[in-house]
């Protein structure tokens, strides 16, 4: 199925925004059909602003300190995105537990990246995690979000080896290498209705995607 219109996609950002500018790239060479029409930061003056202001888009900051609770929070920001009418909302560094109406409210149509190789280590300090467990090989996962910490439906995952003489910062750039390139497949696929969920599946070509969701990288040095 192709597309007949760019998918609007917003992306919501708490930092540096380098998985933002991996969708822009996409876009710009004309790789994925989307168009980012906004992007929310939690987070005023973080460098994944400047990078939506440079592209063009739409750039708007919702400080989560000044509400008085996370439901708050939710509610004024769902109401912000929903302005803009996406298709598909992209979490591209968004460091915030979402509340499970707000999950809820987007089911289907909100992706995360998530750096693991989920199951495995969820919440934060992936890296250092898996570095103190040992792990020799590490990765990334895109998902789609459910009211479950980090629980939603794998849809793609990529591994990478762990080296010797790693630490956090080491494996995070290799692990990041990987989050842009899988992270602009998935938001291709789903913008040209290859990917979706259904009954808490992420389905491929109308194919249910395993507990991993697609494979993808290599382990080996
Ligand atoms: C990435 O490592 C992503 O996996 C995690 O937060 C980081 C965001 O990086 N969820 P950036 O803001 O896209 O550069």
């Amino acid at each position: 199925m192709s597309p007949t219109h760019p998918l609007r996609v917003v992306v919501l950002i708490s930092g540096s925004g380098s998985n933002l500018q991996a969708l822009i790239d996409g876009q710009k060479r004309g790789e994925l059909p989307i168009e980012i029409v906004a992007v929310i930061s939690n987070r005023a003056a973080v460098r994944g602003l400047l990078r939506a202001e440079h592209a063009g888009i739409p750039a708007l900051v919702l400080d989560h300190t000044r509400y008085e609770s996370r439901e708050d929070f939710d509610k004024a920001l769902q109401a912000q995105i929903d302005e803009f009418r996406p298709e598909l909302v992209v979490l591209a560094g968004f460091m915030r537990i979402l509340t499970s109406d707000f999950a809820s409210h987007y089911e289907g149509r909100m992706l995360n990246i998530h750096p693991s190789l989920l199951p495995k280590y969820q919440g934060l300090h992936t890296h250092q995690r898996a570095l103190e467990a040992g792990e020799t090989e590490h990765g990334v996962t895109v998902h789609f979000v459910t009211p479950e910490l980090d629980g939603g439906p794998p849809v793609i995952q990529a591994r990478v080896p762990v080296l010797e003489n790693d630490d956090a910062e080491t494996l995070a750039a290799r692990v990041q290498q990987q989050e842009h390139v899988i992270y602009p497949l998935a938001v291709e696929w789903f913008a040209r209705g290859r990917l979706r969920m259904k009954s808490g599946k992420a389905l491929l070509d109308n194919e249910p995607l395993g507990p991993q969701g697609y494979l993808t990288g290599t382990a080996q040095p």
